[in-house]
């Protein structure tokens, strides 16, 4: 770890949220050590949130008590319960103490088909059962050489946010998590990011007026966020965490973030 990443501004006053979505990554060895260490490590005043596999999520759940850290599922099943083998259900999910559920991740929608129908059910069950859904939207390279980044934003969001009763009144995380961006090394730039964020700022206030984003909504950042770009990041106003997939996985290296 180099000393001029260690130190940076925070521009705001307010905790970030940290997630990491270990993936199917990490074994219960490795689940019992990052547990143990990060239990007995010092880190800033932030929000912590491990998103481990599903067959971890009680030992995480268990691990966790009496830490100010929270659990995140890193996805869940869009009907509410029955015949739907290798599925997890959000009740199921509630049973381990989960807070925040990963929906509509690209590697879901790219690998496992997800379309934006199934990710708004999913997003439904998650808040008809009081968690906080962690929507994760973003472009592919194609769709950002072509120019389209707002429109896919735009309509990812639509979609994925369509018919949610009382939306006005519940928590949302969006992770702008361009795909490009994702376990490649190419982060985003200040510009890149100002225009999405706009962008999605206009579609959610439109959908649920701005209130509803000011209040409720926290607007995070994924793709490649390591150590050489957490301070530059970190000094971005209106980034109000991150979701960090590859540098979550050691916890020297995920606190490191943290304390930059
Ligand atoms: P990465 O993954 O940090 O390894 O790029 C982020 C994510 O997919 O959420």
């Amino acid at each position: 770890m180099k000393k001029d990443f260690l130190k940076c501004l925070s521009f705001k006053d307010m905790k970030k949220i940290y997630i990491a979505n270990w993936k199917m990554n990490l074994l219960k060895k490795d689940v019992i050590d990052f547990l143990k260490k990060i239990k007995k490590r010092k880190y800033q005043s932030a929000d912590l949130v491990l998103a481990p596999s599903f067959p971890y999520l009680n030992q995480v759940s268990d691990g966790l008590k009496n830490s100010a850290i929270k659990l995140a599922a890193q996805n869940v099943a869009t009907q509410e319960k029955g015949a739907f083998t290798g599925e997890v259900s959000i009740k199921m999910l509630k049973d381990f103490g989960v807070r925040y559920v990963i929906i509509g991740h690209s590697e879901r929608r790219q690998i496992f088909s997800e379309t934006d129908s199934m990710i708004n059910q999913k997003v439904k069950r998650v808040l008809e059962t009081g968690m906080i859904p962690i929507l994760c939207i973003g472009e592919t390279q194609e769709e950002k050489n072509s120019g389209q980044r707002e429109t896919v934003l735009v309509q990812q969001l639509r979609n994925s946010l369509s018919r949610v009763e009382n939306l006005a009144n519940k928590k949302v995380i969006i992770a702008y998590e361009p795909v490009w961006a994702i376990g490649t090394g190419n982060v985003v730039t200040e510009s890149e990011l100002d225009e999405a964020y706009r962008a999605i700022k206009r579609a959610i206030s439109s959908l649920a007026g701005s209130n509803f984003f000011e209040e409720k909504v926290m607007f995070v950042y994924g793709g490649s966020v390591d150590e050489k770009n957490i301070c530059d990041l970190k000094k971005i106003p209106y980034l109000q965490g991150f979701l960090v997939g590859g540098a979550s996985l050691n916890v020297d290296r995920f606190l490191s973030l943290v304390n930059a």
